[in-house]
């Protein structure tokens, strides 16, 4: 790498990302079933109909991917909590899966590594799924009784937690664009999970405030919206994308209250009484967290609102045709502290690359070098940057792009299940331990 740990102030967390469904083969430990297991089975929607039964068997092999962590010289990890593992119908407990996170949090403090947890990353137990998952308002008392079940085990080690992982993807990328489990398309399902999302996250973290849990944060995933050309019209596109990515999660949890031009398009399908909500889901927050990856290139074409159309642009791509554009990600912290964060401590919760290129994987360098110097771009413009999560330990099951799409440090053999450190991992280790 470019840097190593002391060009960053002391303190600051280097830490590598992970999430249950991903990495932990799902079959184990009497977990419930869930709509992303449902969602594999219909015809194209993940690349092999693949699935998270067997992933990389984290839940067995845990102690070497801590011992992995620990040599890289990693501070943190960031994994996540399966709902359907600790609750395998939503509602009630599983006592293995509970007994799993206890042990998993104290392999980390044993590798040195500061838990920081997050409670939902997608799998929702098929369930509540069945009874209409995000779209459904009781969702969020669900999910504040599934975090003082989890948290009532584990919250006494946390270094932080998150309640929802990426609210757009769990929202309009899973109920309007249908990429996503459940692969709904309907702007009045994605309206209403929007809204149920942003419920469920201000539930969660006043539940583990009331449990007298501190270093609470919100996670939040940011795309940069270039406009495809130079009229105006594409620049008001660009604006409308950057609105439902970006800044309506920000805002409702941030600000109390949803952006205009979004409420244009979404305000007919919001459920009643929406407006009274934002005493829960603004429930303060320690910190907010940004994942980032990529720019898109926006004009409006002639569908139904939003009529947005993502046009491809000509900067280098990463293996799934996304491109690179560090300077998104200075933007998005900058205009994070100064818009919507103001003064609390951000992290980059997520960043990284899929890459094809196997283990010399020099793309995946060039790639962090170039994001942790806008990173660090950001910090000397005033940014409270106080740690960097890179997006993954190792290759795990990509969601629609099953286990084809390797995002990992650590190269994952998904037949045999050997580990080996990719280029990336060594030079990381380097810059974080000399
Ligand atoms: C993020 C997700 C993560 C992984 C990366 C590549 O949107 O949080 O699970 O899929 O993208």
């Amino acid at each position: 790498m470019n840097f190593n740990r002391t060009d960053f102030p002391k303190g600051f967390l280097f830490g590598a990302a992970t999430s249950s469904y991903q990495i932990e083969g799902h079959q184990f430990g009497g977990a419930g079933p869930t709509h992303w297991d449902t969602f594999a089975t219909g015809p194209g929607n993940v690349v092999r109909q693949e699935n998270g039964a067997l992933a990389c068997d984290h839940y067995h092999r845990y102690p070497e991917d801590f011992a992995l962590m620990k040599q890289a010289g990693f501070d943190s990890y960031r994994f996540s909590t399966s709902w359907a593992r600790v609750m395998p119908d939503g509602i009630n407990v599983n006592p293995e899966g509970l007994d799993f996170y206890d042990k998993l949090v104290d392999s980390m403090l044993e590798n040195g590594l500061k838990p920081a947890a997050t409670l939902y990353h997608w799998e929702l137990p098929s369930a509540l799924s069945d009874r209409g998952g995000w779209t459904n308002r009781d969702v969020a008392k669900w999910f504040g009784d599934f975090t003082a079940t989890i948290m009532g085990r584990i919250g006494d080690r946390m270094e932080s937690v998150a309640a929802v992982n990426e609210p757009w993807c769990v929202t309009w990328l899973s109920h309007y664009i249908g990429h996503h489990a459940p692969g709904l398309r309907s702007l009045r399902a994605a309206a209403r999970s929007m809204h149920h999302v942003m419920l469920a996250h201000g539930t969660a973290i006043s539940t583990m405030r009331d449990m007298g849990m501190s270093n609470l944060g919100g996670v939040f995933n940011m795309e940069y919206a270039n406009p495809a050309d130079n009229s105006p019209e594409a620049a008001r596109a660009a604006q409308l994308y950057d609105g439902i990515y970006n800044r309506f999660f920000l805002s409702g949890a941030l600000r109390g209250e949803y952006p205009a031009d979004v409420l244009e398009g979404i305000e007919p399908h919001l459920p009643d009484g929406w407006q009274d909500d934002f005493p829960v889901i603004t429930a303060p927050l320690d910190w907010v967290g940004v994942n980032y990856y990529t720019r898109k290139n926006l004009r409006f074409d002639d569908t139904p609102w939003p009529s947005l159309e993502e046009v491809e642009g000509d900067l280098p791509k990463t293996a799934l045709d996304w491109e690179i554009y560090p300077e998104g990600l200075a933007f998005f912290l900058k205009r994070t502290h100064e818009e919507y964060s103001k003064g609390l401590p951000i992290y980059v919760t997520e960043n990284g690359m899929a890459s094809d290129s196997g283990f010399d994987d020099q793309d995946r360098i060039a790639y962090l070098n170039a994001h942790f110097a806008a990173a660090k771009d950001a910090m000397d413009a005033g940014v409270p940057l106080a740690g960097y999560y890179v997006w993954s330990l190792m290759d795990n099951f990509e969601w629609a792009h099953g286990y084809k799409s390797r995002f990992g440090m650590v190269h994952m053999d998904f037949e045999s299940l050997k580990r080996t450190p990719k280029a990336s991992y060594e030079a990381l280790k380097i810059a974080l331990t000399r």
